[in-house]
């Protein structure tokens, strides 16, 4: 099957709008940074939000068949002895005689430094989890490890879980986290980060139901991003060839989203049959079985697990969203986000500063930000104004012109067409939380008009 030649939007572009207007910063930056860890800044803090919320609403909120956890990021340092990550959890890492730069082995084309050309060390495996001390005292002991997947705190809660829910099988627990990796290749700025959040989902079966449960997680979670607004074109379904399986797995695919660089995965899901709850049982001599009511018999569920990168869905969402248009002799830069992901829903613009407008706009934005995330500007032209509002997404402006003091109505201009309707004041709520929606901008509120400037 051919597939389609990567787009062509830059990373350097999303790098620069991302810093730009405050999405995405390096982290510590005023020391110069901190390699593969990053900041999230005004407008990046609510994009991460609202793709949690998005996914916290969809995997939990609408089902009746999963439920929440929050499980702590330090846990029992057996915990990764029986996950198999102290022993499997490492890339084969190689060092240039010559300057030094240390690479993974498995990423490189050939046998030399990619960077000086010199000749390297035989690969030895180098395990990614960093390591801290619990407690005041820094020895062997005391050893715990920053998780480097949430995955872990669902297997091990997991008779609590059934013990207090309830829950009969099939089920799920979703939990949203902090993980952290010592990766030895980093770079695509936030695509592969040192410390990053997942959203994971542990979905517990009968054995014999696990082939069904992977097909439907598979489908369900291709059809959330592309619910979100991303292009179908943009994702694809890999299968793991056997040879890279991770150790648990039985089954794998990856949901791989065309990124700027190229194919490569956002989410992977994978069937880790009865490994996790086997090796758990076994470290920690508790019995991780379920009884099955129907056959009378304890079993060990298998475990079908979609888990997804917040960092890279951000990044999936803002090369997706990203486009640039001519418009009057200037390049109007944009993001097409989808209203459930904008970080900003509504701007407020008066046309200008004259007090009687300004009054009359800042009570709309007071009105407005109690359900909203809403900007209010009042600065330069509002020309310039709807450009700042189109470069982070924003997909609806209200507009309070000297016409609005006379006939008590304001104007809706929409992100994508630019069109633009003139609404009563006090339509605005209603009338935008329908276009929020989805209701097309045309669908007019009482007393609403189609508007040409
Ligand atoms: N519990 C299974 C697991 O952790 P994974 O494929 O290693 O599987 C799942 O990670 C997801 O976490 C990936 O699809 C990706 O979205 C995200 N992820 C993994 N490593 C990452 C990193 N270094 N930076 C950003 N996101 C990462």
């Amino acid at each position: 099957m051919t597939e389609p030649t990567p787009r062509k939007v830059d990373m350097e572009k999303i790098v620069s709008l991302c810093r730009r207007r405050g999405f995405i910063f390096p982290s510590s930056e005023i020391y110069g940074g901190l390699s593969s860890c990053w900041d999230y800044g005004p407008l990046g803090v609510e994009l991460k939000q609202n793709i949690k919320q998005a996914w916290w609403r969809a995997v939990v909120q609408e089902r009746d068949d999963m439920v929440g956890l929050d499980a702590s990021i330090l846990m029992h340092p057996q915990t990764w002895e029986a996950s198999g990550h102290l022993k499997g959890f490492a890339d084969p890492l190689v060092e240039c005689k010559s300057c030094h730069l240390r690479w993974r082995s498995d990423d490189l084309k050939g046998d030399s430094c990619p960077s000086c050309g010199g000749e390297l060390t035989e690969p030895h495996l180098f395990n990614l989890m960093f390591k801290t001390f619990i407690g005041p005292i820094e020895e062997q002991a005391s050893v715990v490890y920053l998780r480097p997947e949430t995955a872990q705190g669902m297997f091990v809660n997991f008779e609590n879980v059934v013990n207090t829910t309830r829950k009969r099988l099939p089920f799920g627990i979703a939990q949203i986290g902090k993980a952290f990796r010592n990766e030895i290749t980093t770079g695509n700025f936030i695509f592969r980060c040192r410390e990053f959040e997942q959203m994971e989902i542990e979905f517990f079966v009968k054995p014999e139901t696990d082939k069904q449960w992977f097909d439907y997680w598979i489908e369900e979670r291709l059809n959330w991003y592309v619910k979100l607004g991303i292009k179908r074109e943009n994702l694809r379904l890999r299968q793991h060839t056997k040879d890279e399986l991770a150790h648990y797995a039985r089954e794998c695919y990856d949901i791989d989203y065309l990124y700027p660089m190229g194919w490569a995965e956002l989410e992977g899901i994978a069937n880790r049959g009865d490994f996790d709850l086997v090796q758990h049982a076994s470290f920690s001599g508790k019995s991780l079985t379920y009884y099955d009511e129907e056959t009378k018999q304890h079993i060990i569920p298998y475990i079908i697990e979609p888990s997804a990168g917040v960092d890279r869905t951000a990044l999936a969402l803002l090369c997706d969203a990203y486009d640039e248009e001519q418009a009057e002799g200037e390049t109007r830069v944009l993001l097409h986000f989808h209203p459930t992901l904008a970080p900003i829903k509504v701007a407020v613009l008066p046309l200008s500063r004259r007090e009687s407008l300004v009054s009359v706009a800042k009570q709309i934005y007071a009105d407005l930000r109690q359900h909203w995330m809403v900007n209010y500007d009042d600065a330069q032209s509002i020309g310039r104004r709807y450009r700042r509002q189109d470069e982070i997404g924003t997909p609806f402006c209200v507009t309070v012109d000297f016409q609005s003091l006379e006939d008590e109505q304001a104007t809706i201009r929409e992100r994508d067409t630019l069109n633009q309707i003139r609404v009563p004041i006090s339509e605005l709520e209603n009338t935008l939380q329908a276009k929020l929606g989805g209701e097309p901008l045309f669908v007019l509120p009482p007393g609403g008009r189609i508007w040409k400037e």
